[in-house]
């Protein structure tokens, strides 16, 4: 505030000198980002408007882009009746600009702002959303994609952004079906969408030509489903998970499988030919191919069809040292309908799976409910650390830590991809690994939000 008042002082002042009214005028202070109800056409024309919580009146909220190294800088204004926060995740941030309200900060008021300043050290594609009582918030539409772009990108015709959801509707006025926190959905695989989506809409389309070379930025921006999808007149290599690029580009072969907060970066060529209909497909429920996003073909490039392109350049801070000599830790996930308790603390009482319920609580992480004043982990800076995640529930639950990207640690001691958020899925022990190298408090929770909400949210502290 005061420094606006100094600004607006100052912007008073020079209005009355002479000789510098052709000095350029410049917005006082940041960009906004301004968090305010908005309608979105998500459903078919035949139906109203959904009344949706935004990020500047768009759904998904506006594309950031900001060059590697660069700095992002955005004022957020609360036009909301709640309070709100943004997370920006994915990036390995200044941890007093997580956006983790209750934990990094306090939740924004009503008419309230806040500043987010800071520098994004990896290029790739990520996104923001809210991170106050987000299984309500990121539901009712506050998220958007946040692309930090390479000093040396690979040359594409078309650089997509699609950010994936899926919305529940009631199918009599298209509007949220509420409440948010069904105990149904909490307790089982989360909030599941009627209508799914690419970009705010039901049927996103964009148009293309053939041969043209697409770099398509997939996030799954949705609550809890895990989007099985696969190609159709396109042709083409995965580059990077979660933002971060992959050593060789891998080409497409099998389904690809992207969980809640997942980001996958593909460079595809179009093999459709003019006057056909290329599309990102997914697989639903029913074993049905359903287009998640269509591109209709229009026209023919001159290009051919090209080579494999060449690696994104990678990030710093990429490598995994000390695996073997790395501090072991255990999270065991517990609860939920049909799945195993081996007992329960909340708020430092032990507590049954009833009484859990009875408060809105279904999940544990190695035996805590939800966030305590105690860390799951308390890391010195730059150790190296692994863990190993058991999941015995009977749901897939996709493990995002903030701060730090990690990497799988498979059986024989080989490191997989850099992720933020990993799919574990029922029975199946998986293990992770990084470097405890960003000090702060960090969140380290299921991104279906709905088990986020109801215990499945725990923290990490690294000094
Ligand atoms: Cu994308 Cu703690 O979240
Ligand atoms: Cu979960």
């Amino acid at each position: 505030m005061s420094f606006r008042m100094t600004r607006r002082a100052f912007c008073g002042a020079m209005a009355g000198t002479a000789g510098l009214a052709a000095l350029p005028v410049r917005a006082a202070g940041p960009q906004t980002l301004t968090a305010r109800a908005a309608t979105a056409q998500i459903a078919p024309p035949k139906y109203a408007a959904t009344e949706v919580w935004s990020y500047d009146g768009t759904l998904p909220g506006p594309v950031l882009r900001v060059p590697q190294g660069g700095r992002v800088t955005r004022r957020l204004a609360n036009e909301l009746p709640v309070p709100t926060s943004i997370h920006w995740h994915g990036i390995r941030i200044d941890n007093a600009m997580d956006g983790v309200a209750g934990l990094t900060q306090e939740a924004v008021p009503p008419g309230e702002a806040f500043d987010y300043d800071f520098t994004v050290p990896d290029a790739g594609t990520y996104w923001y959303h809210a991170h106050t009582n987000s299984f309500e918030q990121v539901a009712r539409g506050l998220a958007g994609a946040l692309i930090v772009e390479e000093a040396d990108a690979p040359e594409v015709d078309r650089d997509e952004v699609l950010v994936l959801d899926d919305w529940l509707l009631n199918p009599e006025n298209a509007q949220f079906m509420e409440p948010f926190g069904h105990m149904m959905s909490l307790s089982h695989g989360g909030r599941f969408g009627n209508l799914l989506g690419t970009n705010g809409t039901y049927d996103y389309a964009r148009e293309v030509r053939a041969n043209e070379r697409l770099r398509l930025r997939l996030i799954n921006a949705s609550n809890a489903r895990i989007f099985v999808l696969r190609l159709a007149g396109l042709d083409g290599w995965t580059v990077a998970l979660d933002g971060m690029p992959l050593p060789a580009p891998e080409p497409v072969e099998a389904e690809l499988i992207l969980a809640p907060a997942q980001r996958i970066d593909l460079i595809v060529d179009v093999t459709a030919e003019d006057g056909e209909t290329a599309a990102l497909v997914r697989f639903d429920d029913d074993d049905q191919s359903r287009p998640q996003a269509r591109f209709p073909v229009a026209g023919t490039a001159s290009a051919t069809r090209r080579d494999t392109p060449a690696a994104l350049p990678p990030n710093p801070r990429m490598e995994v040292p000390g695996i073997d000599s790395a501090r072991r830790l255990d999270m065991a996930m517990e609860g939920g309908a049909m799945g195993r308790m081996s007992g329960a603390m909340m708020n430092g009482r032990s507590m049954g799976f009833r009484e859990m319920a009875g408060q809105g609580q279904f999940w544990a992480l190695s035996g805590q409910v939800g966030m305590t004043d105690t860390p799951f982990a308390s890391l010195d800076r730059g150790e190296t650390v692994r863990v190993k995640l058991t999941n015995d529930t009977a749901f897939a639950h996709a493990m995002h830590l903030h701060g730090m990207h990690f990497r799988q640690v498979a059986e024989d001691g080989t490191l997989g991809q850099m992720r933020d958020t990993i799919l574990s899925t029922p029975d199946e022990p998986l293990e992770i690994a990084f470097v405890a190298d960003n000090p702060g408090k960090w969140l380290f929770h299921c991104h279906m939000l709905g088990h986020a909400a109801s215990g499945m949210t725990t923290w990490i502290n690294v000094s």
